[in-house]
């Protein structure tokens, strides 16, 4: 089975090819610079974009994988969440191509091909799926933070939710307040690293509460209050560093916190996370220390594929075909998704 994904739902131009459980290419362009003098995204342009994009990365995507379009038997896309305008672009796309070609056309929830993504994309790649174990699976993007408990790699169940904002938003939002650039969250990241965690104290949020939901509105708000107190920091070469890892921190503990709660609870003795967010050292550092403290395996995908790109929507997709899937998600259905995963009428 030779399948072309596509990927456009928020800022990444991405086509994948993949076959049997092996990515043959997978590429993505971002559009990061465009966006960055904006301080987000801006859907307009980020559709324009995708629109130049979309066709020149699906030819870099097939010469790669050393193929023609011929010679695919299927083809998937991004169907939501999303930007609405830019999720069109990949998805007309992919309509024309499996119009055109005759061939089965698969619509994929991008939060279940990140939920996936560990397993699929992980190392190693857990192509024979057998290797699958039930888990608790925190999910951490830009635009949604989720707990979710997998028991079958196509049964998933949400355990909670950001109230508010998402974590990769936070770590976004509380950049723009420090005047770093867009998107924050690598960059607060990659200064944390050079910074004390407990140089100041910010709040972690919900994390003595029950229940799996989260909150990130609160602590986004306190750094801007600290902000105001204490201006002169932002410019402070020798401090952002302190203030970036004590934020990082708050937000990771909160993060790890809760996941590591709903793995006791649930006596799941396997953890995982995805999305742009798991790209964050201090959460996969601290994911694997809690992990190693309780006994608990831990399945991340690497890093370059914790953001989105296409081959996590094929090979989420291959598994659709193999497993001949067309049930509806827990996830699509818990995020107001105007389509599930699963198989779609061309
Ligand atoms: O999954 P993703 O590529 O796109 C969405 O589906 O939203 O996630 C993008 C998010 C952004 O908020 C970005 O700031 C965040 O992931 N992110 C990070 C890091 N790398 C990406 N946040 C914290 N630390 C990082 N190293
Ligand atoms: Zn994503």
């Amino acid at each position: 089975m030779r399948l072309l994904a596509l990927e456009t739902s928020c800022d990444e131009t991405s086509a994948a090819v993949v076959c049997d459980g092996r990515l043959l290419s997978n590429v993505v362009a971002s559009q990061v610079r465009l966006h960055a003098k904006y301080g987000g995204v801006v859907p307009e342009l980020a559709t324009r974009e995708h629109l130049r994009n979309t066709m020149p990365v699906v030819r870099q995507a097939l010469g790669e994988a050393d193929l023609g379009a011929v010679d695919l038997d299927a083809v998937a896309a991004t169907r939501g969440p999303g930007l609405p305008p830019a999720l069109v672009i990949g998805w007309r796309v992919a309509q024309a191509l499996a119009y055109s070609l005759d061939r089965p056309l698969y619509g994929i929830n991008h939060l279940e091909a990140h939920l996936l993504s560990p397993w699929v994309l992980g190392d190693p790649p857990a192509a024979d799926y057998d290797n699958f174990r039930s888990n608790v699976s925190l999910i951490v993007s830009g635009g949604h933070t989720l707990l979710v408990e997998m028991s079958g790699l196509m049964e998933h169940r949400v355990l909670g939710g950001t109230l508010d904002d998402a974590a990769g938003e936070c770590f976004d939002k509380v950049a723009k307040l420090m005047g770093l650039p867009y998107p924050g969250g690598p960059e607060v990241d990659r200064l944390a690293e050079e910074g004390s965690a407990v140089a100041f104290s910010f709040p972690r949020p919900m994390l003595a509460r029950p229940g799996d939901d989260f909150s990130f509105s609160g602590l986004k708000t306190s750094v801007r209050y600290f902000l105001d107190q204490n201006p002169e920091l932002k410019t402070d070469d020798a401090r952002l560093p302190d203030l970036c890892a004590s934020v990082r921190a708050a937000i990771v503990e909160v993060l790890v916190g809760k996941t590591m709660a709903a793995a006791r609870r649930l006596g799941m003795t396997c953890v995982t996370a995805s999305g742009g967010v798991t790209r964050n050292r201090a959460l996969r550092r601290e994911l694997e220390a809690a992990c190693a403290e309780q006994g608990r395996v831990l399945r991340l995908a690497p890093p370059s594929l914790c953001t989105d790109n296409a081959g996590m929507v094929g090979l989420l997709a291959e598994l659709f075909t193999k497993r001949k899937a067309t049930r509806t998600s827990g996830i699509g259905a818990d995020i107001q998704l105007s389509r599930n995963s699963g198989a779609v009428a061309g």
